[in-house]
């Protein structure tokens, strides 16, 4: 496939497999060797470039998503044998010792500064917290980061001034029949791609599909790429529902007032996915489709009562979410359909809404159990509605209406909701040990209906107090 880019300020035509990872493209191709591989999987940061500004993994994006972009790596940096100031600070403040996280960190940092120019240290360290360093220790790298001349520093930052000359490159594809990918522009033309080509993958962000391709979970014989489609962007506030484009990245979501407002168990939720760099090219219609039973957005989007918009060639229908899902990896799309949006009904007025989800590590972690619950509580403290939804306890997303139903008038107490557990854990049914075990999951299932009481009381009391 011919692709043309923008390298650090310098036009470049190649001829190469579509399919082969900008990782590999960019470090062993054309010898960007600051390009890292760590991971391989989207969870390191080491591998990350700036694209059009902003850093995107190039171990989780094909060469042919490279096609018309603006693609900076560490060796663009420096002009003329001078460090830029970012590199200059990382050495000031001794951020640096073997190197190999470096250039990310530094490629994040330009991205970070360049959107919020006066940073405050835990937003810093938020903004880099996909970015792991095994022996620096984080302390000097956010001094660094705290400490660049930002006057310098940001109108640099991916500016990719252009330099003469096209550079021209082969790559000889590694397999036999390198798989093509599509990047369609238009509904019209992704409609005419399905219809050519029923066999292609699906894909929106990719997050997943890189990592399942290269350890050949999977083996499409070609990919459609939905991301350059605008129609399946975007946030659309209706007076009872908000439609949400699939192709809405999840740093979107957090970014929208309307999600902040009237959803903020999706909200809270959406903080706990990945890290920084996933929600920034993870989506949600991504999420949504890849059916895990570990997937953060669906417990919340199911307690919600979200359907799913499915679009075809033929027209659109609508789906309940949890109707959708049929199992693991498996949804009830048909070949030429894809999830075009989410409609959420606004819920009512007062509701309380909370996330909350235990995994092995603090960040960046699969749930083992996770649970979104609403409840409307009344002005004497007793349960009038209760929604629960948990994920990463079954096949799918669970609901146990009979339970919900039964706290009905009841005190809104750790009492109350200690009453229901044993039929919780009874009717979890985790589908493997991988993470940890099902008992383990069956416990912490319940568990995490205990805390309610408590996070609703400190939630108000620090409204209260103004703290918010
Ligand atoms: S190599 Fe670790 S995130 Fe890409
Ligand atoms: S300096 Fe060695 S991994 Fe960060």
């Amino acid at each position: 496939m011919k692709i043309e880019f923008q390298l650090n300020g310098r036009a470049v035509c190649l001829d190469a497999p579509a399919d082969r990872r900008a990782v590999d493209l960019l470090r062993e191709d054309l010898g960007f060797t600051g390009v890292k591989e760590g991971c391989g999987a989207g969870e390191c940061g080491a591998c990350a470039v700036l694209i059009n500004g902003r850093t995107r993994l190039s171990c989780l994006m094909t060469a042919a998503q490279l096609s018309g972009q603006r693609v900076t790596t560490i060796e663009g940096l420096s002009e003329n044998g001078t460090l830029h100031p970012v590199q200059k600070a990382f050495m000031e403040k001794g951020a640096v010792q073997c190197g190999f996280c470096t250039p990310g960190m530094i490629l994040t940092t330009m991205d970070f500064l360049s959107r919020n120019p006066d940073p405050r240290r835990p937003e810093a360290a938020a903004a880099l917290s996909g970015n792991l360093c095994r022996c620096t220790g984080y302390e000097k790298i956010l001094d660094a980061v705290l400490s660049v001349d930002l006057k310098q520093a940001v109108p640099r930052s991916g500016s990719g001034e252009e330099t003469a000359g096209t550079r021209s490159v082969t790559v000889d594809s590694k397999e036999e029949n390198p798989r093509p990918v599509f990047l369609p522009e238009s509904l019209e033309a992704l409609w005419q791609l399905l219809a050519a080509h029923p066999e292609a993958r699906v894909f929106s962000g990719g997050t997943d599909l890189l990592v399942w391709l290269r350890s050949k979970k999977i083996n499409p014989r070609a990919l459609v790429c939905l991301d350059r489609i605008d129609a399946l962007r975007g946030i659309v506030e209706h007076p009872k529902e908000v439609w949400i484009g699939a192709g809405t990245t999840h740093e979107a979501l957090l970014e929208a007032p309307a999600i902040a407002r009237f959803f903020p168990v999706l909200a809270q939720a959406l903080k706990t996915l990945g890290s920084p760099h996933i929600r920034r090219m993870g989506t949600l219609g991504g999420n949504i489709v890849t059916a895990s039973p570990a997937g953060d957005t669906l417990p919340p989007l199911v307690v919600l009562g979200a359907q799913v918009v499915l679009a075809s060639g033929n027209g659109t229908r609508r789906l309940a979410l949890d109707a959708f899902i049929h199992g693991p990896g498996k949804t009830a799309l048909v070949p030429g359909e894809i999830v075009s949006g989410i409609v959420i009904p606004k819920p009512e007025e007062g509701l309380l809404q909370h996330f909350e989800k235990v995994g092995l590590r603090k960040a960046m972690a699969c749930a083992v159990a996770s649970l979104a619950a609403l409840l409307a509580i009344s002005p004497d403290g007793r349960i009038e509605k209760a929604r629960f939804a948990w994920g990463s306890v079954g096949p799918g997303v669970l609901r146990f209406p009979d339970i919900e139903a039964s706290l009905a008038g009841r005190p809104f107490s750790r009492e109350s909701l200690d009453a229901v557990i044993p039929a919780v854990r009874e009717r979890v049914a985790p589908i493997d040990d991988v993470r940890a075990s099902a008992e383990y999951r069956r416990r912490v299932a319940g568990n995490l209906m205990l805390r309610l009481p408590t996070v609703f009381t400190s939630e108000n009391e620090e409204k209260n107090d103004g703290t918010r």
